[in-house]
Protein backbone atom coordinates (compact mmCIF):
# COMPACT_ATOMS: atom_id res chain seq x y z
CA UNK A 1 0.00 0.00 0.00
CA UNK A 2 1.42 3.48 -1.06
CA UNK A 3 2.26 5.49 1.72
CA UNK A 4 0.91 8.49 3.36
CA UNK A 5 1.68 11.76 1.61
CA UNK A 6 3.56 14.52 3.79
CA UNK A 7 1.85 17.61 4.11
CA UNK A 8 3.48 20.59 4.66
CA UNK A 9 1.24 23.42 6.09
CA UNK A 10 3.00 26.39 6.39
CA UNK A 11 0.16 28.43 8.79
CA UNK A 12 -1.83 27.68 11.22
CA UNK A 13 -5.53 27.09 9.61
CA UNK A 14 -8.82 26.28 11.36
CA UNK A 15 -8.96 23.20 13.77
CA UNK A 16 -11.63 21.39 11.70
CA UNK A 17 -9.36 21.54 8.89
CA UNK A 18 -6.16 20.68 10.53
CA UNK A 19 -7.75 17.57 12.44
CA UNK A 20 -9.05 16.29 9.01
CA UNK A 21 -5.80 17.13 7.12
CA UNK A 22 -3.96 14.82 10.44
CA UNK A 23 -6.75 11.90 9.68
CA UNK A 24 -5.78 11.55 6.00
CA UNK A 25 -2.19 12.66 5.70
CA UNK A 26 1.10 12.26 7.11
CA UNK A 27 0.85 16.05 8.05
CA UNK A 28 3.21 18.53 9.49
CA UNK A 29 1.59 21.54 11.22
CA UNK A 30 2.65 25.09 12.09
CA UNK A 31 1.52 25.32 15.25
CA UNK A 32 2.97 28.69 16.72
CA UNK A 33 2.04 30.39 12.90
CA UNK A 34 5.28 32.32 12.87
CA UNK A 35 5.44 32.48 9.03
CA UNK A 36 8.21 30.64 7.83
CA UNK A 37 11.73 31.96 6.41
CA UNK A 38 12.67 31.41 2.74
CA UNK A 39 15.35 28.66 4.47
CA UNK A 40 12.30 27.05 6.45
CA UNK A 41 10.08 27.23 2.54
CA UNK A 42 13.30 25.27 1.17
CA UNK A 43 13.39 22.40 4.14
CA UNK A 44 9.68 22.15 3.57
CA UNK A 45 10.41 21.91 -0.05
CA UNK A 46 12.63 19.37 0.28
CA UNK A 47 11.01 16.90 2.59
CA UNK A 48 7.43 17.24 1.50
CA UNK A 49 4.82 15.38 -1.02
CA UNK A 50 2.67 18.35 -0.48
CA UNK A 51 2.87 21.92 0.37
CA UNK A 52 0.36 23.87 1.21
CA UNK A 53 1.39 27.59 1.76
CA UNK A 54 -0.88 30.87 1.95
CA UNK A 55 -0.34 34.48 0.50
CA UNK A 56 2.42 35.10 3.08
CA UNK A 57 4.71 32.25 1.35
CA UNK A 58 6.36 33.78 -1.41
CA UNK A 59 7.12 30.32 -3.17
CA UNK A 60 9.31 31.33 -5.73
CA UNK A 61 11.56 29.81 -8.72
CA UNK A 62 14.81 29.55 -5.98
CA UNK A 63 12.94 27.31 -3.75
CA UNK A 64 11.25 25.60 -5.91
CA UNK A 65 14.86 24.26 -7.90
CA UNK A 66 15.51 23.07 -4.33
CA UNK A 67 12.16 21.05 -4.00
CA UNK A 68 12.95 17.26 -3.26
CA UNK A 69 12.13 14.93 -5.86
CA UNK A 70 8.67 13.99 -3.98
CA UNK A 71 7.37 17.22 -3.93
CA UNK A 72 4.61 16.94 -6.87
CA UNK A 73 1.86 19.14 -5.52
CA UNK A 74 1.73 22.70 -4.09
CA UNK A 75 -1.62 22.84 -2.93
CA UNK A 76 -2.25 27.15 -1.92
CA UNK A 77 -4.82 27.70 0.68
CA UNK A 78 -5.99 30.63 -1.33
CA UNK A 79 -7.32 32.01 -4.65
CA UNK A 80 -4.91 34.21 -5.79
CA UNK A 81 -1.46 32.21 -6.89
CA UNK A 82 0.75 35.17 -7.23
CA UNK A 83 3.10 34.60 -3.88
CA UNK A 84 4.03 30.89 -6.13
CA UNK A 85 5.76 30.67 -9.57
CA UNK A 86 3.55 28.41 -11.21
CA UNK A 87 5.36 28.26 -14.54
CA UNK A 88 8.29 27.33 -12.65
CA UNK A 89 6.43 25.02 -10.57
CA UNK A 90 4.87 23.58 -13.64
CA UNK A 91 8.08 22.98 -15.61
CA UNK A 92 9.48 20.69 -13.00
CA UNK A 93 6.00 18.66 -12.77
CA UNK A 94 4.28 20.48 -10.10
CA UNK A 95 0.98 20.37 -9.91
CA UNK A 96 -0.24 23.99 -8.59
CA UNK A 97 -4.23 24.09 -7.29
CA UNK A 98 -5.87 26.84 -5.47
CA UNK A 99 -9.27 27.59 -3.52
CA UNK A 100 -11.64 29.56 -6.22
CA UNK A 101 -15.09 30.28 -5.50
CA UNK A 102 -15.43 30.13 -1.96
CA UNK A 103 -14.18 33.69 -0.93
CA UNK A 104 -16.50 35.58 -3.62
CA UNK A 105 -19.19 36.18 -1.51
CA UNK A 106 -17.23 37.32 1.53
CA UNK A 107 -15.10 39.35 -0.51
CA UNK A 108 -17.89 40.82 -2.39
CA UNK A 109 -19.20 41.89 1.26
CA UNK A 110 -16.19 43.56 2.23
CA UNK A 111 -15.69 45.47 -1.33
CA UNK A 112 -19.58 46.95 -1.03
CA UNK A 113 -18.55 47.84 2.95
CA UNK A 114 -15.47 49.40 1.86
CA UNK A 115 -17.46 51.72 -0.87
CA UNK A 116 -19.57 52.30 1.82
CA UNK A 117 -17.27 53.16 4.33
CA UNK A 118 -15.42 55.62 1.83
CA UNK A 119 -18.40 57.31 0.74
CA UNK A 120 -19.93 57.67 3.81
CA UNK A 121 -17.23 58.50 5.84
CA UNK A 122 -17.70 55.58 8.21
CA UNK A 123 -14.31 55.16 9.61
CA UNK A 124 -14.41 58.88 10.73
CA UNK A 125 -17.98 58.33 12.20
CA UNK A 126 -16.82 55.30 14.62
CA UNK A 127 -13.90 56.98 16.03
CA UNK A 128 -16.14 59.74 17.10
CA UNK A 129 -18.11 58.82 20.14
CA UNK A 130 -15.04 56.32 21.68
CA UNK A 131 -12.29 59.54 21.14
CA UNK A 132 -15.48 61.71 23.24
CA UNK A 133 -15.29 64.10 20.38
CA UNK A 134 -19.28 64.35 19.86
CA UNK A 135 -20.64 68.07 20.36
CA UNK A 136 -23.71 66.76 19.05
CA UNK A 137 -25.80 66.77 15.62
CA UNK A 138 -25.36 69.27 13.01
CA UNK A 139 -27.12 69.79 9.63
CA UNK A 140 -23.73 70.64 7.91
CA UNK A 141 -21.55 68.05 9.84
CA UNK A 142 -20.23 64.23 8.70
CA UNK A 143 -21.59 64.41 5.06
CA UNK A 144 -20.93 62.23 2.57
CA UNK A 145 -21.59 61.06 -0.28
CA UNK A 146 -24.91 59.14 -2.00
CA UNK A 147 -24.15 55.93 -3.54
CA UNK A 148 -27.62 55.53 -5.31
CA UNK A 149 -27.34 56.74 -8.76
CA UNK A 150 -23.75 56.67 -9.24
CA UNK A 151 -21.20 54.91 -11.78
CA UNK A 152 -19.17 51.55 -10.42
CA UNK A 153 -16.59 50.30 -12.77
CA UNK A 154 -15.57 47.17 -12.31
CA UNK A 155 -12.06 46.18 -13.09
CA UNK A 156 -11.79 42.31 -13.96
CA UNK A 157 -15.34 40.81 -14.01
CA UNK A 158 -14.65 37.08 -12.35
CA UNK A 159 -17.24 35.72 -9.42
CA UNK A 160 -15.94 38.33 -7.21
CA UNK A 161 -16.65 41.29 -9.74
CA UNK A 162 -19.91 39.69 -10.40
CA UNK A 163 -21.06 38.92 -7.11
CA UNK A 164 -19.84 43.25 -6.02
CA UNK A 165 -22.03 44.00 -9.32
CA UNK A 166 -25.21 42.42 -7.49
CA UNK A 167 -24.60 44.17 -4.55
CA UNK A 168 -23.82 47.25 -5.99
CA UNK A 169 -27.01 47.30 -8.67
CA UNK A 170 -28.96 46.30 -5.50
CA UNK A 171 -27.58 49.87 -4.10
CA UNK A 172 -28.51 51.21 -6.75
CA UNK A 173 -25.16 52.28 -8.61
CA UNK A 174 -25.17 51.40 -12.43
CA UNK A 175 -22.56 48.64 -12.75
CA UNK A 176 -20.14 49.20 -15.73
CA UNK A 177 -16.87 46.72 -15.81
CA UNK A 178 -13.26 46.12 -17.97
CA UNK A 179 -12.30 42.67 -18.33
CA UNK A 180 -10.39 40.55 -21.14
CA UNK A 181 -13.56 39.48 -22.41
CA UNK A 182 -17.52 40.33 -22.29
CA UNK A 183 -19.44 37.91 -19.44
CA UNK A 184 -21.98 35.85 -20.37
CA UNK A 185 -24.93 37.75 -22.53
CA UNK A 186 -27.24 36.48 -19.70
CA UNK A 187 -25.20 37.93 -17.04
CA UNK A 188 -24.51 41.25 -18.61
CA UNK A 189 -28.46 41.58 -18.81
CA UNK A 190 -29.12 40.33 -15.39
CA UNK A 191 -26.92 43.10 -14.08
CA UNK A 192 -27.51 45.35 -16.86
CA UNK A 193 -23.61 45.94 -17.11
CA UNK A 194 -21.83 47.81 -19.43
CA UNK A 195 -19.05 46.28 -21.14
CA UNK A 196 -16.11 49.01 -21.81
CA UNK A 197 -12.90 47.41 -23.97
CA UNK A 198 -11.10 50.41 -23.14
CA UNK A 199 -10.04 50.56 -19.48
CA UNK A 200 -8.64 54.17 -20.02
CA UNK A 201 -12.38 55.15 -21.30
CA UNK A 202 -14.28 53.67 -18.56
CA UNK A 203 -11.94 55.04 -15.74
CA UNK A 204 -12.31 58.58 -16.71
CA UNK A 205 -16.39 58.37 -16.25
CA UNK A 206 -16.41 56.16 -13.03
CA UNK A 207 -18.02 57.53 -9.60
CA UNK A 208 -16.63 54.38 -8.00
CA UNK A 209 -13.77 52.04 -9.34
CA UNK A 210 -13.22 48.82 -7.78
CA UNK A 211 -10.31 46.52 -8.54
CA UNK A 212 -11.29 42.79 -8.67
CA UNK A 213 -8.85 41.14 -11.13
CA UNK A 214 -5.91 38.56 -10.28
CA UNK A 215 -2.27 40.17 -10.00
CA UNK A 216 -0.83 38.52 -12.60
CA UNK A 217 2.15 39.72 -14.93
CA UNK A 218 -0.43 41.46 -16.94
CA UNK A 219 -1.90 43.84 -14.12
CA UNK A 220 1.42 44.68 -12.35
CA UNK A 221 0.20 48.59 -11.96
CA UNK A 222 -2.91 48.29 -14.04
CA UNK A 223 -4.03 51.97 -12.62
CA UNK A 224 -0.53 53.16 -13.45
CA UNK A 225 -0.23 56.67 -13.08
CA UNK A 226 -1.53 57.77 -15.82
CA UNK A 227 -4.68 55.78 -15.59
CA UNK A 228 -5.38 57.37 -11.97
CA UNK A 229 -4.87 60.50 -13.80
CA UNK A 230 -7.85 59.78 -16.03
CA UNK A 231 -9.93 59.79 -12.76
CA UNK A 232 -12.76 62.28 -12.06
CA UNK A 233 -11.76 64.37 -9.00
CA UNK A 234 -15.00 63.06 -7.20
CA UNK A 235 -13.94 59.54 -8.09
CA UNK A 236 -13.35 56.81 -5.14
CA UNK A 237 -11.07 53.74 -5.38
CA UNK A 238 -11.10 50.28 -3.50
CA UNK A 239 -9.19 47.08 -3.66
CA UNK A 240 -9.84 44.06 -2.45
CA UNK A 241 -7.32 41.86 -4.81
CA UNK A 242 -3.38 42.95 -5.00
CA UNK A 243 -1.97 46.01 -3.80
CA UNK A 244 0.70 45.85 -7.23
CA UNK A 245 -2.28 45.86 -9.07
CA UNK A 246 -2.18 49.72 -8.21
CA UNK A 247 0.56 52.08 -8.28
CA UNK A 248 0.08 52.97 -4.52
CA UNK A 249 2.87 56.16 -4.53
CA UNK A 250 0.50 57.75 -7.46
CA UNK A 251 -2.53 56.60 -5.93
CA UNK A 252 -1.99 58.46 -2.59
CA UNK A 253 -0.27 61.62 -4.64
CA UNK A 254 -3.41 62.09 -6.59
CA UNK A 255 -5.44 61.84 -3.42
CA UNK A 256 -3.35 64.44 -1.39
CA UNK A 257 -3.69 66.64 -4.16
CA UNK A 258 -7.02 66.22 -4.23
CA UNK A 259 -7.10 64.96 -7.79
CA UNK A 260 -8.84 61.54 -6.42
CA UNK A 261 -11.54 61.84 -3.68
CA UNK A 262 -10.50 58.76 -1.80
CA UNK A 263 -10.05 55.32 -1.33
CA UNK A 264 -10.90 51.93 0.49
CA UNK A 265 -7.74 49.46 0.16
CA UNK A 266 -7.49 45.65 1.81
CA UNK A 267 -4.25 44.99 0.02
CA UNK A 268 -1.29 46.49 -0.20
CA UNK A 269 1.49 45.96 -2.52
CA UNK A 270 4.44 44.87 0.03
CA UNK A 271 2.04 43.65 3.31
CA UNK A 272 2.45 44.11 5.95
CA UNK A 273 4.20 47.22 5.19
CA UNK A 274 1.82 50.01 4.29
CA UNK A 275 2.80 53.30 2.06
CA UNK A 276 3.12 55.66 4.67
CA UNK A 277 1.48 58.52 2.70
CA UNK A 278 -1.89 56.12 3.44
CA UNK A 279 -1.49 56.21 7.10
CA UNK A 280 -1.42 60.08 6.78
CA UNK A 281 -4.64 60.18 4.77
CA UNK A 282 -5.98 57.58 7.17
CA UNK A 283 -6.25 59.72 10.16
CA UNK A 284 -7.45 62.65 7.32
CA UNK A 285 -10.50 60.45 6.73
CA UNK A 286 -9.61 60.81 3.02
CA UNK A 287 -8.63 56.84 2.79
CA UNK A 288 -9.94 53.57 4.73
CA UNK A 289 -7.57 50.97 5.34
CA UNK A 290 -8.00 47.13 6.20
CA UNK A 291 -4.93 44.45 6.94
CA UNK A 292 -6.05 42.13 4.34
CA UNK A 293 -9.04 40.82 5.71
CA UNK A 294 -12.24 40.86 2.93
CA UNK A 295 -12.00 37.07 3.30
CA UNK A 296 -11.70 36.54 6.86
CA UNK A 297 -14.44 34.35 7.89
CA UNK A 298 -14.93 31.20 9.82
CA UNK A 299 -16.66 30.07 7.76
CA UNK A 300 -15.09 30.87 4.37
CA UNK A 301 -11.76 29.79 6.08
CA UNK A 302 -12.87 26.54 6.85
CA UNK A 303 -14.15 26.00 2.63
CA UNK A 304 -11.26 27.02 1.81
CA UNK A 305 -9.17 24.13 3.83
CA UNK A 306 -11.88 21.56 2.34
CA UNK A 307 -10.72 23.27 -0.70
CA UNK A 308 -7.54 22.07 -0.03
CA UNK A 309 -8.18 18.92 0.92
CA UNK A 310 -10.07 17.74 -2.08
CA UNK A 311 -7.35 18.86 -4.07
CA UNK A 312 -4.65 16.35 -2.46
CA UNK A 313 -7.25 13.79 -2.07
CA UNK A 314 -7.91 13.55 -5.24
CA UNK A 315 -4.53 14.30 -6.55
CA UNK A 316 -3.17 11.01 -4.46
CA UNK A 317 -5.67 9.16 -5.83
CA UNK A 318 -4.37 9.73 -9.21
CA UNK A 319 -6.71 11.81 -10.42
CA UNK A 320 -6.93 15.86 -11.66
CA UNK A 321 -7.08 17.91 -8.95
CA UNK A 322 -10.60 20.12 -9.48
CA UNK A 323 -8.80 23.59 -8.56
CA UNK A 324 -5.85 23.41 -11.02
CA UNK A 325 -3.94 25.96 -12.03
CA UNK A 326 -3.19 26.44 -15.77
CA UNK A 327 -0.78 28.62 -17.09
CA UNK A 328 -3.81 29.97 -19.70
CA UNK A 329 -4.91 31.30 -16.31
CA UNK A 330 -1.70 33.54 -15.40
C1 LIG B 1 -6.66 34.83 1.54
C2 LIG B 1 -6.62 36.10 -0.66
O1 LIG B 1 -6.87 35.19 2.84
O2 LIG B 1 -7.31 33.98 -1.40
C3 LIG B 1 -6.77 35.04 -1.67
O3 LIG B 1 -6.29 35.25 -2.80
O4 LIG B 1 -6.17 37.13 -0.96
C4 LIG B 1 -7.01 36.02 0.72
O5 LIG B 1 -8.29 36.46 0.84
C5 LIG B 1 -5.25 34.42 1.38
O6 LIG B 1 -4.88 34.29 0.06
C6 LIG B 1 -4.93 33.16 2.07
O7 LIG B 1 -3.75 32.57 1.54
Amino acid sequence: MKKRPLVVVTRRLPDVVETRMRELFDTRLNLDDKPMSAAELVEAAKSADVLVPTVTDEIDASILAQAGPDLKLVANFGNGVDNIDVQAALARGITVTNTPGVLTEDTADMTMALILAVARRLAEGTRVIPEEDWAGWSPTWMLGHRITGKRLGIVGMGRIGQALARRAKAFGLSIHYHNRRHVAPAIEAELEATYWESLDQMLARMDVVSVNCPHTPATYHLLSARRLKLLKPSAIVVNTARGEIIDENSLARLIETGDIAGAGLDVFEHEPAVNPRFLKLARQGKVVLLPHMASATFEGRIDMGEKVIVNIKTFMDGHRPPDRVLPSML
